[in-house]
């Protein structure tokens, strides 16, 4: 809900448990007044109060009071030039070259539902009630530059969506060189920072910093959101934690280059800024023209970081995963990779999938290595034809159909190997820039997707492939950073717009994909994690969380991931590689989207049984993993033995708890609080037959010490309401 108190002028947005409140001050300045648990509506004025100098800083020209600085004060979207000089969201270079920027209140609207972003991806809504918009004009009176900054209220949810439109109203060009989405302005400096650091292999790792004066945050230049740094990024109250304190989540629904920075001040306060990462960034904007920057999606949880994460899921889960796959089951797959590398041919294939379909498993896909003359990763990227030396595509997939399994198929569309036909045909495809050799990564370059011919003729080659052969399922890949960011369609002055152009490209390679083929579950995939971000959601409903299948290395990367996506967006498989038995791999795989990554040729009959079973689990837990609440008991940076975590239904009548030995430990008892539990309601222990209450069970704890087994084993309970 957003009201606006036209005598204090103020406004406030309400979602079920948090309030959002900005205030146009003196000279239409919008500050940032409040961002917490939600408030009563009166009395909220007094939060205008302020009174706070910046000795050595400029103050406001109108209005001349030694107490009032834009340096001191919270600027709602905060400006460059004008006497603030703690990180801008704003930055326009105007006709006399300068980047002196200024943003004064014009007017406000406020409409039901949330407007459409695209061709950016966006949280939508499609039921007008579940949330509200309000849009803020702000101008420059110099440059005539507008900026309307959207928020999007849910009230289903405690998320607030953030983006801004700049449009030059003026009679001259500028160029943006710092367009950032959001900004938030909190008043004190007591938190700690958590970002999720990684690399190929190991992606998503938790790390937790208190809060110091200055610059501190994540980006990434890579042309991707990367495997290094994740677009996400939480605020917690000092001593605050899973359950306890304030904790404010950040997300960009970008793709891209992106930063989120937090500055705290020489008055202890802080901000955080979120956007398109500055570095390699400028826009040009004749008059007339507008920019929309990416959306900020921005939660705040008063019960720690679990409430926060599930916010998050629950949004992502109803507002961010589009198409077919959103509600429908999706299918258990086998996946060539790890099977046989580039190294198959169709009876290979056909073998697998008669040895995957005895077990149950429903989908095999063909991974890198179909077409061209791919048989290593040195060539062949561009040319989306069947290698025919290797394969009967035709027989492979009416075989694998007449199984009654589904068929999946591997693409890289953003990507050119030098030694190609495409490259061939045309080098300049490649990105690039004049006077310099390519660097190549993987062996390969970049394709220049930012060029409509370019994505015209990769849709095409795909769609002939697609549309000749039933697809079931398309893994949507991406090995390597993009680098000699440069592309021969722009002028100089246009050079530092390619990066965005390049995703822009992207943005529209996928969307035409998903329009065209509707029934086709997608999988994003970048060497694993390294786009995983709400950009590739709003096109794939999962992404393969990481290349790196070792079930003790993949808690780390779940947990990490799950602070702010959802179980159903996680690829997670068993396969042959790993430290532990087959039960502790399928246990930890079943917390994500479901499937296998091995040859099951080589699966010994016990290790077939144990398949089964597991297949039966998949398909007995699906729905209270996809739909139910995700609860870390215990984080592996909390704990470096054991990890547990459970699923609870919504409506609080079953639960399955997951707990994994990482390193065993002497401790002569293990009793589990459990949470989320309805402390009212009865449960009984599958295992065992035992009945306790959910009130036992949460403040007392469920003893679980026989159950603790060796390093690497793990077990489940499930609790079923009587
Ligand atoms: C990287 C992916 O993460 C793998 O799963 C596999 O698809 C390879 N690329 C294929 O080249």
């Amino acid at each position: 809900m957003i009201t606006f108190n036209e005598e204090k002028k103020l406004f406030k947005l309400d979602t079920p448990a948090s309030s959002y409140i900005m205030g146009v001050y003196e000279a239409d300045l919008l500050l940032c007044l409040y961002y917490g648990k939600r408030l009563p509506d009166d009395n909220v004025w007094a939060l205008a109060r302020r009174n706070i100098s910046a000795s050595f800083s400029p103050v406001v020209p109108e209005i001349r009071d030694h107490w009032y600085s834009t340096d001191a004060a919270p600027m709602e979207y905060p400006v460059n030039g004008r006497g603030d000089f703690r990180l801008s969201a704003l930055s326009v270079k105007n006709k006399d070259g300068n980047t002196v920027t200024d943003l004064r209140y014009v007017s406000y609207e406020i409409t039901p539902g949330k407007p459409d972003m695209s061709p950016l991806p966006h949280l939508y809504c499609e039921n007008d009630a579940d949330c509200d918009t309000l849009a803020i004009t702000m101008r420059d009176a110099y440059t005539g530059v507008e900026a309307v900054l959207y928020y999007t209220v849910f009230n289903t949810c405690d998320v607030i969506a953030k983006h801004v439109v700049i449009k030059n109203g003026g009679a001259d060009a500028v160029i943006l060189d710092r367009a950032l989405s959001a900004g938030v302005d909190l008043p004190a400096m007591d938190y700690d920072l958590i970002t999720l650091w990684g690399r190929h292999v190991k992606e998503r790792q938790f790390e937790r910093r208190p809060l110091a004066h200055g610059i501190q945050g994540v980006h990434s230049k890579r042309g991707v959101s990367s495997h290094a740094q994740n677009p996400f990024a939480a605020l917690i109250s000092t001593g605050g934690g899973e359950d306890v304190g304030d904790a404010y989540g950040f997300n960009l629904v970008y793709s891209g280059n992106f930063e989120i920075a937090a500055e705290v001040d020489h008055n202890a306060s802080t901000r955080v800024v979120m956007g398109i990462d500055p570095t390699d960034f400028e826009w040009n904007l004749a008059p007339g023209e507008s920019f929309t920057t990416p959306e900020a999606v921005i939660v705040y949880s008063d019960e720690g970081l679990g409430k926060m994460s599930r916010t998050f899921h629950k949004a992502y889960s109803e507002y961010l995963i589009r198409g077919k796959y959103k509600k429908a089951k999706r299918p258990l797959l086998i996946n060539s990779w790890e099977a046989a590398y580039f190294d198959f041919d169709t009876d290979k294939l056909i073998s697998f999938a008669q040895r995957a379909k005895e077990t149950g498993i429903e989908m095999l896909v063909m991974d890198d290595g179909w077409f061209g003359k791919r048989n290593d990763d040195t060539t062949s990227l561009g040319d989306w034809y069947i290698n025919t030396d290797k394969l009967d595509m035709a027989r492979l997939v009416d075989t694998v159909h007449a199984m009654g399994l589904k068929f999946g198929i591997w693409y890289e569309p953003e990507m050119i190997s030098p030694v190609s036909d495409l490259y061939r045909a045309h080098p300049d495809w490649a990105v690039h820039v004049p006077g310099r050799e390519n660097s190549p990564g993987r062996q390969q370059y970049v394709l220049d997707v930012s060029r409509e011919d370019v994505r015209d003729n990769i849709f095409g080659q795909m769609c002939s492939v697609l549309k000749n052969y039933k697809i079931d399922y398309l893994k949507w890949d991406f090995n390597r950073n993009v680098s000699e960011a440069g592309s021969a369609l722009l002028p100089p002055e246009r050079a530092h717009e390619f990066f965005h152009r390049f995703i822009l490209g992207t943005y529209d390679l996928m969307d035409r994909f998903t329009k065209e083929f509707p029934d086709i579950l997608f999988e994003n995939c970048s060497g694993g994690g390294g786009r995983f971000d709400p950009g590739m959601l709003y096109f794939s409903p999962q992404i393969w969380t990481s290349d790196n299948t070792d079930p003790i290395e993949r808690l780390m990367i779940q947990f990490g991931t799950s602070l702010c996506y959802p179980a159903s967006t996680m690829g997670a498989h068993v396969s042959a590689c790993g430290r532990t038995g087959y039960r502790t791999k399928g246990d930890v795989a079943l917390w994500g989207t479901y499937g296998y990554e091995l040859d099951p040729n080589k699966l010994s009959a016990e290790e077939k049984q144990i398949v089964k079973e597991q297949v039966a689990e998949y398909h007995k837990y699906y729905r209270l993993i996809r739909e139910g609440e995700l609860y870390r008991l215990i984080a592996p940076w909390d704990n470096a033995f054991r990890c547990a975590w459970s699923f609870v239904s919504q409506d609080k009548s079953e639960a399955l708890v997951t707990v994994v030995t990482m390193r065993q430990t002497q401790e002569e008892l293990f009793r589990l609080k459990l949470k989320g539990l309805d402390p009212g309601k009865y449960y009984r222990n599958e295992a065992d037959g035992e009945v306790y209450s959910g009130a036992l069970l949460m403040y007392a704890g469920l003893e679980l010490t026989d159950l603790c087994g060796d390093d690497g084993t793990s077990f489940k309970v499930y609790l079923k309401e009587v």
